[in-house]
């Protein structure tokens, strides 16, 4: 309703803008088809990532038996996926074995994934969904049509998702013969690997997301988006269906829960940093240590610094960081592996600092989903008043 005493232009510009507001935000409009898709889901939609090793089965389970979408991550070798799929059914309900499908997901990067495994998996175990990610430099989206269709195959009724970074690569899937189901928008600030930018920059998931929502509407394609990179908390849960997203992928935060399979110095490390703006960066520093080479050159990892990146910056050879940093990885899980004077990889996300203690995975689903709808409704309160 137009306020009697505004001025008559005003009134006229306020009319234009309302009471249909023609910015594409499409959190809402998904919502059945989602709840369709994942029945055992509630809304807001929380999703885990499937972080490489770190998110088992124990760790999906848990996030979809709390309403949330868990997802398993990519394993150590191409025959992990299947067995950790078969630990996830027997952690589940007996309720659930007559059910032809697992209420959790499974991630797949594409560089160095084996399909062949991927697509067998799959055939045997059904999961809900599969994630994909990172094809290599000369597959690109033609390497993605391939996972999808092969994957489609084996599982038909397993939802493609699929993680991207950038606009270009969100509308090349929209348009491909093979469009995923879902498209996971990747921010900068996100953990893990992510879209590497040459000048050292990049965008959060607050600009990337409505410029993706614009061009898929010019395009005239409707992919659900959901929004990843940061979100640790309700506060971030709503900055994410603010700008459009129908769902919202965490992973740092569950770094820190209970199910996480992760190393206790890692996950210290985990709570104990904050400042993400400063103690994280990307780069490929740490996948070098680790002897991991071959990362396409559009991606880098997100992680916590400590005396390796220092050492880096001041001078020291890659050989000498190599050498210190094998010693103390020969030593185990001591205290000196992680934290500030120590070496090893601690891949997370600039919302560290907001992940303060280790929880169940399955509460913290609850809370960010109940602290979305309190910030939602309050929300609700500042636009009455206006
Ligand atoms: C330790 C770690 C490992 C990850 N491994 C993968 C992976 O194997 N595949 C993938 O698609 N994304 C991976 N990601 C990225 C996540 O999919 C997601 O984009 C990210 O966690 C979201 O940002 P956040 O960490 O700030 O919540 C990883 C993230 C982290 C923190």
């Amino acid at each position: 309703m137009i306020p009697r005493f505004l001025p008559n232009t005003l009134a006229r510009a306020f009319s234009r803008l309302s009471p249909k507001m023609d910015l594409p935000i499409h959190s809402l409009s998904h919502k059945n088809r989602l709840a369709a898709t994942y029945p055992w889901t509630y809304s807001p939609l929380i999703i885990s990532a499937p972080m490489r090793v770190i998110s088992g089965p124990d760790l999906a389970v848990s996030v979809s038996l709390s309403g949330g979408i868990g997802f398993i991550g990519p394993g150590l070798t191409p025959e992990s996926t299947a067995l950790d799929l078969a630990a996830a059914k027997s952690l589940l309900p007996s309720t659930n074995n007559n059910h032809p499908f697992l209420p959790i997901g499974v991630g797949f990067q594409l560089w160095n994934g084996s399909l062949p495994h991927a697509s067998s998996a799959l055939a045997t175990h059904r999961p809900f969904a599969a994630w994909l990610f990172a094809p290599s430099t000369e597959g690109g989206q033609s390497e993605i049509d391939t996972w999808t269709t092969t994957l489609r195959a084996a599982s038909p009724q397993t939802q493609i998702w699929l993680q991207v970074g950038t606009v270009s690569a969100a509308l090349a899937a929209a348009r491909s013969a093979a469009p995923p189901d879902v498209l996971v928008i990747q921010g900068c600030e996100a953990g893990g690997h992510g879209q590497a930018n040459p000048h050292g920059s990049g965008a959060g998931f607050i600009t990337l997301l409505p410029e993706i929502a614009d061009a898929l509407q010019t395009a005239n394609t409707n992919i659900p988006l959901f929004a990843a990179g940061g979100i640790s908390d309700g506060r971030g849960a709503v900055a994410a269906l603010g700008v459009g997203a129908a769902g919202v992928v965490m992973g740092t935060r569950f770094l820190a829960s209970k199910q996480a399979r992760i190393r206790k110095g890692y996950q210290d490390e985990v709570v104990r940093a904050s400042e993400g703006a400063t103690s994280t960066v990307r780069t490929q520093l740490y996948n070098h240590l680790r002897g991991t080479f071959g990362w396409p050159e559009e991606y880098s990892p997100r992680t916590v610094v400590n005396r390796s990146w220092r050492e880096e910056r001041e001078g020291v050879p890659f050989e000498e960081l190599k050498r210190k940093h094998d010693e103390l990885v020969a030593q185990g899980d001591g205290d000196g592996a992680w934290g500030p004077e120590g070496r090893t990889a601690t891949y997370a996300g600039a919302g560290v600092g907001l992940v303060r203690e280790v929880r169940d995975a399955g509460d913290i689903v609850r809370e960010v989903r109940e602290q979305t709808c309190a910030i939602v409704k309050m929300l609700g309160q500042l636009a009455d008043s206006s």
